[in-house]
């Protein structure tokens, strides 16, 4: 249970709690993930002394590596992709509880030696048989390393131990049940921690905050006040070197399922009955049950895909998808997704959620933006002319803040109004956006609080809506079908459509 002080908003949705002293193992060590993003992570959580002394993460991988190599690559890690090291003497302690144990995710032998040597560190550092796993390998293993954790009986017991598990979680609706079912045959559901790293993002979590710590919004937060939702994830990288897992993912798994999905589910849920981590997490997944594609009938009336083709990106030219490293000439794989989104609920019978994401757009922005309706009536001719609707805006990322548009008279004899916006900025107030999202979850996980992650249902759930469209495009061939974009530029033509159809507008960002 989350003790709530009294002001939430003030004191964060939870109080800070220190996680008990434990191994942290994380699979898939000698990956990028690990050195980019997770020790460094940690590494800023002992700083600020949000870690246990006793803190012991231990490096599993295939590479025949020494511990002292590890923590070398991890040093690197923490100068080049974190915060740096500050003291010499803080790296050195933490460098102390870093340890490597090389094994192949599918040999029982392995399981073995790193339970024995778990074991070995529990006396050597107090850890008292705390584990937290970690699966940052690649998502074919997800469930064979559950298996063999589970022969090893290192998940047996569910109050001392636990599995975080990296997206994507499945391929399809059938994977994700199976890998379900497999996980579940090992351990129990509390025990299991499956990421999406848009929770730990201050702004996605502040969504509830916003929500349900404030009086004035939510009477607004339906279909008597609401046209629309906008919800855009622009992206400006292209394919980075992952053609091997982006060629069969695309958009549609690599960021609508699960991100976009959360984004969604935090804005229409209905209000938690407490913070509690299943309390928050069955309002997802009821409102995720009840969404669908809007038009089951004819998916190209609520969905439109598209690739990027060469472009210029900040004066540079870049190539297009098919031209990138690894991926098909011919391919097909949309790095751009618009859906549109129909909720059968009481709250948003008719109205739209418009989702949008893709990559090699010109500008990075993720942004939540409710559309409200125009005003019944308007009295004044002039105003009449440039009346527009109010829309609030939750700016998720960059420039993380809020913003309200309204309509205001300007200034002189004639009534005239002009809209303008009152603005929250996080920097403004705070001076800071906080932590990074892998922080906070790390943190979390092994704290053992569910509520920033997704569960089983809900993520079966996702894939579920998802899956009339997946099976479409996923079999499409003509690659001449696919509408392009010209990198650096916003969605295809097809995208606007989706809305002019409806007499909206993508809005510009
Ligand atoms: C990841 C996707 O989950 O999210 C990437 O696999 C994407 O393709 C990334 O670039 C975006 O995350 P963020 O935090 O930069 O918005």
């Amino acid at each position: 249970m989350v003790e709530l002080l009294e002001n939430p908003l003030r004191v964060g949705l939870r109080q800070e709690r220190m996680p008990d002293p434990q191994i942290l193992t994380i699979f898939g060590a000698s990956g990028d993930l690990t050195q980019r993003k997770l020790v460094p992570s940690l590494y800023a959580m002992y700083q600020e002394r949000r870690l246990p002394p006793q803190i012991t993460i231990v490096g599993v991988a295939r590479r025949d590596w020494s511990h002292e190599f590890f923590r070398q690559h991890m040093r690197e890690g923490v100068e080049q992709h974190g915060g740096g090291l500050g003291s010499e003497e803080v790296w050195n302690q933490f460098a102390e509880g870093l340890f490597y144990c090389s094994g192949n995710i599918d040999h029982p032998e392995s399981y073995q030696k790193l339970k024995a040597f778990l074991s070995e560190l529990d006396e050597k550092r107090g850890t008292r048989g705390n584990r937290t796993f970690y699966l940052s390998v690649s998502p074919r293993f997800f469930g064979e390393a559950a298996l063999q954790l589970g022969d090893a009986e290192m998940l047996a017991d569910p109050n001392k131990t636990r599995l975080i598990i990296e997206k994507p979680f499945g391929k399809t609706l059938s994977t994700a049940k199976t890998l379900n079912r497999t996980v579940r045959s090992v351990c129990a559901e509390e025990q299991v921690y499956r990421i999406d790293h848009y929770l730990g993002k201050e702004t996605v979590q502040n969504l509830l905050a916003f929500r349900f710590a404030n009086a004035i919004f939510e009477p607004l937060w339906n279909r008597q006040f609401v046209d629309h939702v906008q919800i855009t994830v622009a992206e400006t990288v292209g394919l980075e070197g992952r053609a091997g897992y982006y060629e069969t993912a695309g958009a549609l798994r690599d960021m609508v399922q699960n991100h976009l999905m959360q984004l969604l589910a935090l804005t229409a849920m209905e209000p938690p009955n407490s913070l509690d981590a299943d309390a928050i997490r069955n309002e997802k997944v009821k409102v995720l049950q009840a969404t669908r594609l809007a038009d089951l009938e004819d998916l190209s009336k609520c969905a439109v895909r598209g690739q990027y083709k060469a472009g210029w990106m900040k004066g540079k030219s870049v190539p297009g998808y098919r031209d990138e490293e690894g991926a098909a000439p011919d391919s097909t794989t949309p790095t751009y997704a618009a859906l549109k989104l129909s909720i059968d609920n009481w709250r948003w019978q008719g109205v739209p959620f418009y989702l949008r994401t893709g990559k090699r757009m010109p500008k990075k922005v993720t942004e939540i933006a409710i559309q409200f309706k125009k005003v019944p009536f308007l009295m004044f001719e002039a105003a009449a002319k440039h009346a527009k609707p109010n829309i609030l805006t939750m700016r998720i990322q960059p420039n993380e803040g809020i913003s309200l548009r309204f309509d205001v008279k300007t200034p002189g004899s004639t009534l005239r109004t002009r809209q303008v916006d009152m603005d929250f900025r996080y920097d403004a107030a705070f001076g800071t956006t906080n932590q990074d999202a892998y922080s906070r979850l790390l943190v979390d996980g092994m704290l053992g609080d569910q509520s920033l992650f997704i569960r089983g249902d809900e993520v079966e759930a996702s894939w579920r809506l998802l899956t009339p469209l997946l099976e479409v495009w996923d079999n499409a061939t003509d690659a001449d079908a696919v509408p392009m974009y010209e990198a650096g530029t916003w969605e295809p033509a097809e995208a606007e459509f989706l809305l002019n159809r409806d007499g909206r507008k993508w809005r510009r960002l």
